[in-house]
């Protein structure tokens, strides 16, 4: 059952409704529930169907601590972006040999801390950084274990930003160069070539896809091991889509067409598991939306509205600043208000403070009537949303909430003016 109800009108997370959290909390607010994710990330364990593997949770998707914890005691491992992102995965409890590092642009600084911590692999991503992983590891007296990401050239859809795997893309190498690379590799001495990873994109939602990247996985894969590379790992990635539009079903509120597919994060991974379990490999996964988005909700109050001849603006206290995925990508944020009062639906713009046109959550949106004062959730922002908010404006970054049940704590504070 959803951890998100509306009883008797008031919109509800766990056993409490979402106006205490603020009143008690202030405004703009993160709220997560810790069953959400929880369920979300056994559904995605789930549709391996018993095939064993590993599931490195992406850090760069939401990396706060107690989450990190959340998943580091669920039994997940961790792929990190960056050192910060590995320090914060480490404190928060995974362990070492459950990390992975994964990016474009890996600083010899992270290569040292990621070594001298002993993770598990480098997903490594140009012939040069193979040279200097293996210069460093020799340097420290290691072995650096290395998957090669491999760009598919398959298109994703979705925006532009968040399509990794075209030819054009600064991501992987070209598969048909991949035997080559891993061969020169191999004779390095301080490499020790595990396999490969794709990532073909993010907020996928045809599961055609996922098949597609799994059998050019799988033909390299053969390439590979008939040009003498025995690929032990294969790592699939992440990019698993989420629904955000029509995510509350309620009959107070508009009705949402799903833009994306009917099909959850699960089916989606679950097209890909047949032909991943052929592959004779150790198998792994870098999900993060898919674990955590639909976890997280951002709470904003209307401060002012507007009426002009085009149109009605709601101004709220939240803005580009704390949620920036509808500015930057046209991201649908579902928004529902925190108490229905049987008002009759109007097509607003939901916007921020902010001195940008860009300062928007929702353009052109039908939604329960709203006043001065009244408070909406926007839906799904548990991924990628916190983690891209910044202080633009001389904006303290909003508090972190979790919600477990009936009892709920602060898991970040709201940050103020004074240490900005
Ligand atoms: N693995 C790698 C190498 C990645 O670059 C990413 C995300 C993931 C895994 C996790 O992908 P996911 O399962 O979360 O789709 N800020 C954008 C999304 C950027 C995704 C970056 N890479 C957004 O708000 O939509």
């Amino acid at each position: 059952m959803s951890a998100y109800t509306y009883r008797d009108n008031v919109f509800t997370v766990e056993d409490v409704p979402f106006a205490e959290l603020a009143g008690t909390y202030g405004s703009p607010l993160y709220v997560y529930s810790k069953k959400t994710i929880l369920d979300d990330m056994r559904r995605i364990e789930a549709a391996f169907d018993g095939m064993p593997h590993t599931t490195y949770y992406a850090v760069k998707a939401n990396a706060n601590g107690q989450i990190l914890r959340l998943l580091a005691e669920a039994g997940l491992g961790a792929d990190v972006g960056s050192g910060g992102e590995l320090f914060l995965a480490l404190r928060a409890g995974f362990p070492a040999s459950k990390i992975t590092f994964s990016g474009v642009g890996k600083r010899d600084d992270e290569i040292t801390y990621a070594l001298e911590q002993d993770i598990y692999a480098f997903y490594v991503e140009s012939v040069q950084e193979i040279g200097v992983l293996n210069q460093i590891a020799g340097s420290m007296g290691k072995r650096a274990r290395i998957l090669l990401r491999v760009n598919l050239d398959i298109d994703a859809g979705g925006h532009a930003y968040v399509s990794t795997s075209l030819r054009h893309n600064k991501f992987g190498l070209p598969h048909a160069k991949a035997l080559e690379v891993l061969q020169h590799a191999q004779s390095l001495p301080h490499i020790d070539v595990r396999g490969i990873h794709s990532h073909v994109g993010s907020q996928i939602t045809k599961s055609a896809i996922f098949v597609k990247a799994a059998e050019a996985v799988a033909a390299i894969v053969q390439r590979l091991r008939d040009g003498g590379i025995a690929v032990q790992d294969v790592d699939f990635g992440g990019g698993f889509g989420i629904q955000y539009h029509g995510f509350i079903r309620h009959r107070g509120l508009p009705v949402e067409h799903a833009e994306e597919a009917h099909l959850t994060s699960t089916e989606l991974l679950r097209a890909a598991v047949p032909t991943l379990r052929k592959l004779n490999a150790s198998i792994s996964i870098q999900p993060g939306r898919a674990i955590v988005a639909h976890g997280g909700v951002l709470l904003t109050k209307v401060l002012y509205r507007k009426e002009t001849e085009e149109k009605t603006f709601l101004i709220v206290d939240g803005a580009m600043n704390d949620l920036i995925r509808p500015a930057l990508y046209h991201s649908h944020h579902q928004i529902v208000p925190l108490l229905l009062t049987g008002a009759p639906y109007e097509t607003v713009d939901v916007v921020g403070p902010i001195c940008e046109s860009g300062d928007f959550f929702a353009n052109d949106r039908r939604v329960p009537r709203m006043q001065r004062g009244d408070m909406m959730a926007l839906m799904c922002a548990g991924a990628y949303g916190y983690v891209q908010a910044s202080n633009y404006n001389a904006r303290p970054r909003p508090a972190e909430i979790m919600v477990d049940g009936a009892s709920h704590s602060v898991i970040r504070p709201r940050e103020s003016i004074e240490t900005l």
